[in-house]
């Protein structure tokens, strides 16, 4: 593994409204409609989401590598968004998110989880199938700037 790929030591803990200008930028860089400002806001205010990001250490600075936002409804996880800043994919940071995503539904007895993630995104298909989703269906032209389908990813969390 070259040094640039390096899984830096890492943080994961709650985001906060001063951590909004990072992650944006994170969100501007990797996502055709990029979440706005206030949609974070209204993530981070809401009593069932869950706003996380992930902390590292690079160069003496302190860094969000990446996040994660999910919901906790009815016994069930709904993924909202993760995203990892370009410089730091493919390093495992995505799926160190899923790992505590994962953790924090079996300490709150949730027994799935559950995504949209678009049908052209292969890296992340990839990355979910790895964390133990699978496709339980399709919901055709689901992101409306683009007209793409989404498919719909479940995975057990006991399983
Ligand atoms: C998708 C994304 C979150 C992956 O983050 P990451 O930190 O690079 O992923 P990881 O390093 O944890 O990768 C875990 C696994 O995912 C898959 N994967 C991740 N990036 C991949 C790529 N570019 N090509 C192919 N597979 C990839 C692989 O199976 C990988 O395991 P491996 O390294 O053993 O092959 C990142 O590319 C990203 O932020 N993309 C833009 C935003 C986005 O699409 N978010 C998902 C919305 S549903």
């Amino acid at each position: 593994m070259s040094c640039e790929n390096l899984l830096l030591p890492f943080m994961i803990d709650r985001m906060s409204s001063a951590d909004l200008p990072d992650v944006l930028s994170i969100e501007k860089e990797s996502f055709p409609a990029p979440w706005t400002p206030g949609m974070f806001k209204r993530e981070l205010e809401s009593a069932h989401s869950r706003c996380l990001c992930m902390r590292i250490n690079s160069s003496n600075r302190n860094i969000i590598a990446a996040y994660i936002i999910f919901w906790m409804i009815s016994g069930e996880i709904h993924l909202q968004s993760l995203a990892v800043k370009k410089e730091y994919r493919k390093r495992g940071y995505a799926g160190a998110l899923l790992k505590k995503m994962k953790e924090i539904a079996l300490e709150n007895n949730v027994a799935v989880q559950t995504l949209e993630v678009r049908e052209s995104n292969t890296e992340a298909i990839k990355l979910y199938r790895k964390s133990g989703f699978v496709v339980k269906g399709i919901r055709p032209k689901y992101y409306t700037e683009t007209n793409e389908n989404a498919l719909i990813m479940w995975a057990d969390v006991n399983g």
